[in-house]
């Protein structure tokens, strides 16, 4: 079990807050497959409006999408209370604040990774949230800005300090991006200098690496964000790998078939035919990924317009 403040989750698997991918139907469609606690899409509070049509979709929920967390990024008080005033209005379970996007554009507004450099100002932004929200918050941090860790215990105070329940570290700095080692050895030494869970990210593409995250880090749980792109069978394979040591066969091409289908349905009952079937074409790409002979084949995909067409495309994938 993990908790989370007042939250208690059975799963010490969490499905990361993916900007562009995270929405409702992604959600569902993982829900399904065995994910309990989920997270929107990365919200910046300079965008947050009360009306904006934009806005009310990414933090659109209903009672089957829970438990959800809503994450924030921000780096100016005013901002972020004009975005906590409006989340109010929804029903989160968690609020988590982002202290790791390593875009340019965000990093340069002192957003997102940026504040790893400044803890006292996270400290700050994190106490303000914690005093205004009912919900447990926690924060997304890296293990540093640029090659080298961060201070870590400057870090872990900042955080504990500030009243925050839990806290989310991907192991990779923010120079790195996305790409190279994780970083276990920082993670592990956070955990060491905070009482709060720590959830820990990077590379968690099979089983066995979400095992080597436990292991080496000691960490209380594992948010798991690309190895679930085109493989929502990810959470299964690894709840069961984490009880009892075994490998689930591969989901068979119906299975996947039936869960493509779904997926692009949820998609556009959401979307709108136009939207929906145009959004699911990245989906569609990840799904098919890796497939024998699917390289001329997927050349079609962005060009597809209607639910018909994709849904007449995917059991050929298949060879069905
Ligand atoms: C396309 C994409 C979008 C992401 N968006 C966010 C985001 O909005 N908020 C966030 O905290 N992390 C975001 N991340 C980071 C992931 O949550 C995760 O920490 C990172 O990908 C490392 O995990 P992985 O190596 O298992 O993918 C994003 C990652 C990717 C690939």
């Amino acid at each position: 079990m993990l908790k989370i403040g007042n939250l208690k989750l059975k799963s010490r698997l969490i499905l990361a807050p993916m900007a562009g991918v995270s929405d409702f139907p992604y959600r569902m469609i993982n829900r399904k497959f065995g994910f309990e606690l989920a997270f929107t899409e990365m919200i910046n509070c300079r965008s947050l409006s009360y009306k904006s049509k934009k806005t009310k979709r990414m933090l659109y929920s209903d009672a089957k999408d829970k438990p959800i967390g809503v994450q924030l990024l921000a780096s100016q008080p005013e901002y972020l209370l004009h975005a906590l005033d409006v989340i109010k209005q929804y029903n989160f379970d968690v609020l988590d604040f982002n202290a790791a996007c390593p875009v340019k554009k965000v990093v340069n507004r002192g957003e997102g990774a940026a504040l790893l450099k400044t803890p006292k100002k996270l400290n700050r932004l994190l106490k303000l949230i914690v005093k205004e929200v009912d919900i447990p918050v926690t924060v997304k941090l890296r293990t540093g800005w640029d090659g080298v860790a961060c201070d870590i215990k400057e870090l872990a105070s900042a955080c504990s300090d500030s009243g925050i329940s839990a806290v989310f570290i991907h192991g990779r700095t923010r120079a790195q991006g996305y790409s190279g080692e994780v970083d276990y050895q920082t993670i592990r030494k956070f955990k060491k200098h905070i009482k709060i869970p720590v959830i820990a990210s990077g590379n968690i593409f099979s089983a066995q690496l979400a095992k080597k995250m436990f292991d080496e880090t000691g960490c209380d749980g594992v948010l798991i964000a690309r190895g679930v792109l085109g493989n929502p069978w990810l959470f299964k394979e690894i709840s069961e790998f984490l009880k009892n040591g075994k490998i689930l066969k591969e989901p068979s091409a119906k299975e996947r078939i039936k869960a493509i289908s779904d997926h692009l349905s949820m998609s556009v009952d959401f979307y709108g035919e136009r939207n929906g079937v145009k959004l699911f074409r990245k989906f569609l790409i990840w799904y098919t990924t890796g497939l024998p002979k699917i390289r001329l084949l997927r050349e079609s995909i962005n060009h597809m317009k209607t639910k018909d067409e994709m849904m007449s495309f995917i059991p050929r994938c298949f060879n069905f």
